[in-house]
């Protein structure tokens, strides 16, 4: 597929979509969710890539998806946008490689819902967060009232999601919606020392560290202990348990092969 309004590049096992409309503050029209899907469903099948991190422009991450395609829709096609933004951020979160969001300037609507599906965001100083569906006479579709009241709790998230209010970069990273928080010219290299760290971890506990803290986020405690339960014997299948094991009493790093 040829990308029109993302740039896809992959260098070391670091995978990342520069979100790249800039005549539409990055909106997500169908086009773009369309190409960031076919991205994440190569990755998915990709034994290439380490970590993946998603970012926008130095003045806009995403400023939600496209009004001008949403303010002609019918019931039936707000249903189906609906769908199709759920069935991509859900993949998103379910990749089984780190997903980093790497921001600056508006993170807004679908662009806010699309960062909730990373694991880690990163923002610089410029960073904004709205969720203003609420403002246009809807509310947000994209999982926007689900993912964001389980991170930050309905109270703060109702701020967003009910009074449409924005908050700035300093206020995500004290609502914890924001993991790193530094200048605008640092969030590239913040992103890449992250994506670089993460390299480094033994790549099959750290999908069974992700799917782990995923799973449990939306299961009791007793099921999501079963789960937890499973996924730590099975990293003893590992080679990279026997090496991390080792070198700790070798007191050295380890050596992980992925295996
Ligand atoms: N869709 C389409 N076009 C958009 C857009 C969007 N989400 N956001 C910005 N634009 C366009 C503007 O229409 C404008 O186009 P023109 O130059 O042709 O007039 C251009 O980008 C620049 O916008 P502004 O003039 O508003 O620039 P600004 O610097 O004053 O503000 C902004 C920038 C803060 C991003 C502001 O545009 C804004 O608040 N946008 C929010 C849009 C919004 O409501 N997003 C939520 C969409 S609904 C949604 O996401 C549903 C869901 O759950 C999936």
């Amino acid at each position: 597929m040829e990308y029109k309004n993302i740039i896809y590049t992959l260098e070391n096992g670091i995978a990342k979509i520069e979100i790249n409309r800039p005549k539409a503050f990055n909106a997500l029209n169908t086009e773009t969710n369309n190409e960031i899907e076919d991205v994440v469903d190569a990755i998915t099948d990709s034994p290439d890539v380490r970590v993946l991190i998603i970012t926008g422009s130095s003045k806009v991450f995403v400023a939600g998806a496209d009004v001008t395609e949403l303010a002609e829709a019918n019931p039936r096609d707000a249903y189906n946008n609906c769908c199709l933004a759920h069935r991509i951020f859900k993949k998103l979160e379910a990749l089984q490689v780190p997903v980093i969001a790497a921001i600056c300037g508006p993170t807004l609507g679908g662009g806010l819902e699309m960062a909730l599906s990373c694991d880690f965001r990163i923002a610089g100083e410029s960073g904004l967060f709205g969720l203003p569906e609420i403002t246009l006479g809807i509310i947000p579709g994209a999982g926007g009232t689900q993912r964001l009241a389980k991170l930050i709790g309905a109270s703060r998230a109702k701020e967003l999601v009910m009074l449409g209010n924005r908050i700035d970069a300093a206020t995500a990273k004290e609502y914890g919606l924001v993991n790193v928080l530094c200048k605008d010219e640092e969030v590239a290299e913040e992103a890449q020392k992250m994506a670089e760290k993460l390299c480094k971890r033994p790549a099959i506990a750290l999908k069974f560290a992700k799917e782990c803290v995923n799973f449990g986020a939306n299961m009791n405690l007793d099921t999501g202990l079963e789960f937890e339960k499973s996924r730590f014997s099975l990293a003893f299948n590992t080679a990279d348990q026997k090496e991390g094991m080792k070198a700790f009493f070798e007191k050295r790093k380890p050596n992980f092969t992925h295996k």
